[in-house]
């Protein structure tokens, strides 16, 4: 069997002590755990000057080939391009894009760095597997170099429709790049077919039946993978950890007082802001819930240095002290907002004692917060999820209380909504979405994914 070599920007520590935010991250490490195989990527740290030797080491079975970033690349590959243009953009957010050429110039440099380390790491018989917006130039920067093995590419976050992405400077070049794949994986459909209907307007790329797009006297092949979760294991995470001396605490402090719960990376795509103005509606338009609900959001610190997060991160602040200052009691703040990453366990264990988990984003590639939520609730009394219909995740997640995250008050109508289901439904719903994630478990995101690349022509 060939070797998988999987790239990503970001690569976890394998010798972290802290927990890392970030879906890729989780659902990569899955992956690799159960074939091995090479991880490569950027090791998260910065170095005074360029290096292309990457450090090679091995955990859990799996080799990790990691490289620190210069400042500069740092500053306009991975802050600047890829987080403040492509971001923005592939979230339907041109508003928050800021754009500097030379944010372009760093975009093209680390790329070029990346296949400067990987070039001499790759064997003749190795499939690529690359991740995300921050590597779309990878295959053509790979194949400059003489690497001609099969490679493919998943995208983790939405594609846009070709009149947002049009707006992007150095968008023709993307989806130029792109085309050097032998095969490119979408969250959702309209992912996809957006792809297809940029490459073909952009290019003139031909998409002669949906799923193969010829361009340049090349057959590229694409697909719909949406990324899944590890049923059994997260499931009997949730169990586990629903017991620990931090989650019993927490649960002794409620009381009767229902729990609501809220993880997301501290990002403007996550509808953080709508979801606190939601929360104050909910207290607003049903009176009786006063005193009664307790919103828990735990939001990681994540890009902190570019002014829309920092922004947000300042707005959020005084939108939960003002709900807590109008509305909590001497013996209850209605919002427990917490700036920290926590170890997925405690989650997965408060995500069970949860009776509503809310996942807004205004725009999301997948979410797995959903899927995880979902698999933590026991099956005989679970939690109702609320999730915005604007999330990859909603495409499987029929069931959940669908709402549009835009409208403060639809969503509260969700949440209350939620909050009175009876059982029966809300064991059937659980019921249909637990089935649903077991028939595509991250495992057999991974097989189909990588079943497709193989059956493509090298
Ligand atoms: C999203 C992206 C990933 C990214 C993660 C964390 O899930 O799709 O590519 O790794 O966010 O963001 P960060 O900037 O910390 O890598």
């Amino acid at each position: 069997m060939s070797r998988l070599v999987v790239v990503s920007n970001r690569v976890p520590n394998p010798r972290a002590t802290q927990p890392q935010a970030g879906g890729l991250a989780v659902a990569l490490s899955g992956a690799l755990r159960r074939n091995g195989g090479l991880w490569f990527g950027w090791n998260g740290q910065l170095s005074q000057t360029p290096v292309s030797r990457p450090r090679v080491e091995q955990a859990d079975g799996i080799d990790y080939a990691t490289l620190p970033l210069t400042k500069a690349d740092y500053d306009d590959f991975y802050l600047g391009y890829a987080n403040a243009v492509i971001w923005p953009v592939f979230h339907f957010n041109l508003g928050a894009m800021d754009y500097q050429r030379r944010y372009s110039e760093g975009y093209a440099r680390a790329n070029d760095l990346f296949a400067d380390a990987l070039a001499p790491l790759i064997r003749p018989d190795d499939t690529l597997w690359v991740h995300d917006y921050h590597l779309m130039p990878l295959a053509r920067e790979l194949r400059e170099r003489g690497i001609h093995q099969r490679m493919g590419f998943f995208l983790h976050i939405p594609f846009p429709d070709y009149d947002v992405l049009r707006a992007m400077p150095g968008h023709r070049q993307l989806l130029d790049d792109l085309c050097r794949f032998d095969l490119l994986g979408f969250q959702t459909d309209n992912d996809r077919h957006a792809f297809e209907e940029s490459a073909n307007r952009a290019l003139g790329a031909l998409v002669d039946e949906p799923g193969r797009v010829r361009h340049r006297n090349r057959t590229l092949r694409t697909g719909v993978y949406p990324v899944g979760v590890d049923v059994d294991e997260l499931a009997e995470l949730s169990r586990r950890t629903l017991t620990a001396p931090r989650v019993r605490r927490l649960l002794d402090g409620l009381g009767e007082r229902d729990l609501m719960i809220g993880v997301d990376r501290l990002d403007y795509s996550k509808g953080l802001e709508q979801r606190f103005r939601a929360f104050e509606a909910l207290l607003q338009d049903y009176p009786h819930r006063r005193g009664h609900t307790v919103l828990m959001q735990i939001a990681s610190p994540s890009r902190s240095s570019i002014s829309e997060y920092a922004d947000l991160r300042q707005r959020l602040e005084g939108l939960s002290g003002h709900v807590n200052g109008c509305y909590g009691d001497l013996d209850w703040a209605p919002i427990h907002y917490l700036n920290r990453t926590f170890a997925r366990g405690s989650i997965m264990g408060l995500y069970r004692a949860a009776r509503v988990g809310l996942v807004t984003p205004l725009r999301d590639g997948m979410n797995l917060v959903a899927k995880e939520f979902v698999t933590s609730q026991d099956p005989d009394n679970p939690g109702v999820l609320v999730l915005s219909e604007l999330a990859g995740a909603a495409v499987e997640l029929e069931d959940a209380v669908l709402i549009n995250p835009y409208d403060v008050n639809a969503i509260a109508a969700g949440i209350n909504a939620a909050l009175a289901m009876p059982l029966p439904e809300r064991r059937r719903r659980h019921a249909r979405m637990l089935e649903v994630l077991r028939d595509n478990s991250i495992g057999a995101w991974e097989q189909r994914f990588l079943d497709d690349l193989a059956a493509t022509a090298a």
